[in-house]
C-alpha cells in the first residue's frame, strides 16, 4: 500500500475514472438486448437474432469495467489517492469516503455477479446483479450531487482535478 497520501489523481487514474463511468453509462442505456436474451434463455426459448450482438456487447463492456476497476484498485493501493478535501464536517467526509468505498465494491460485485449469471447460468447471481446495479445507480447519483456541491457551493478544486486529463 502507498505510505503517504498524494496531492492529486494521476493522469491514468483520471482516465480510468472517466472510462469506467462512460462504460457504466452505456451499460445502463443499452441493456435491453441482454435482458431479452436472458429472459428467453431462462424460458428455454430462442432469443431474437437481433438481440445477441447487444447481449455480447453487454458482456464485453461489463468485463472491461471489471478489468479497469482491478487496475484502478491496484493503482489506489500502490500509488494512493488524494485525501477527500474541502469537506470540513467529519460527517460529510465520512459520507464521501463511504460512498467511494461502496462504489468501489459495486464496480466489482455488479460485473462479477453478471458474469456468474451469464456463464454459470445462475438466476440467483442475476438477482444480485440487478439489485447491485440499482444500488450503484443511486450511489453514483449521490456521488455526482456531491461533486457538484463541492464545485459550485463549496468552491473546491476537486472536480477540476478530476477533469485535468493532462496532469502528471
Ligand atoms: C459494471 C458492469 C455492468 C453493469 C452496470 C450492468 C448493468 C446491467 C443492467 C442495467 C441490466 C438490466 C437489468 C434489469 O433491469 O433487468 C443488466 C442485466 C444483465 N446483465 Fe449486466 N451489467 C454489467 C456487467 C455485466 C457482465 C460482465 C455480465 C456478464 C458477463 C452481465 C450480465 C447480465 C445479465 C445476464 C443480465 C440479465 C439479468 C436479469 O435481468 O436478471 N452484466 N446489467
Ligand atoms: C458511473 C460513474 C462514476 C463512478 C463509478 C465513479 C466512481 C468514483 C470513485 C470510486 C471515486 C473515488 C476515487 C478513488 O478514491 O479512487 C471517484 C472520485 C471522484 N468522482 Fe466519480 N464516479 C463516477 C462518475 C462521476 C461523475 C459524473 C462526476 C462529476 C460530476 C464524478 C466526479 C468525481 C470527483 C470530483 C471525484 C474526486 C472526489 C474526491 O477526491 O473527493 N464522478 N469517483
Amino acid at each position: 500500500m502507498a505510505d503517504s497520501p498524494v496531492a492529486s489523481y494521476s493522469k491514468t487514474q483520471i482516465w480510468l475514472h472517466w472510462s469506467i463511468a462512460a462504460l457504466i453509462l452505456v451499460q445502463f442505456l443499452a441493456h435491453d438486448g441482454m435482458e431479452h436474451v436472458w429472459r428467453s434463455l431462462r424460458r428455454g426459448q430462442e432469443a431474437a437474432a437481433g438481440d445477441w450482438p447487444l447481449a455480447y456487447m453487454h458482456v464485453v463492456l461489463g468485463l472491461a469495467v471489471l478489468a479497469l476497476a482491478t487496475w484502478r484498485l491496484w493503482l489506489r493501493g500502490t500509488r494512493g489517492v488524494p485525501p477527500v478535501s474541502g469537506l470540513e464536517h467529519p460527517a460529510l467526509r465520512l459520507l464521501a469516503q463511504t460512498t467511494h468505498f461502496a462504489i468501489y465494491a459495486l464496480i466489482f460485485v455488479v460485473p462479477i455477479s453478471g458474469a456468474a449469471a451469464w456463464f454459470l447460468q445462475l438466476p440467483g447471481a442475476g438477482l444480485v446483479h440487478v439489485v447491485g446495479k440499482n444500488v450503484l445507480l443511486y450511489l453514483v447519483l449521490l456521488h455526482i450531487a456531491g461533486a457538484l456541491v463541492q464545485h459550485f457551493v463549496l468552491k473546491t478544486d476537486v472536480l477540476r482535478q478530476m477533469l485535468a486529463f493532462r496532469q502528471a
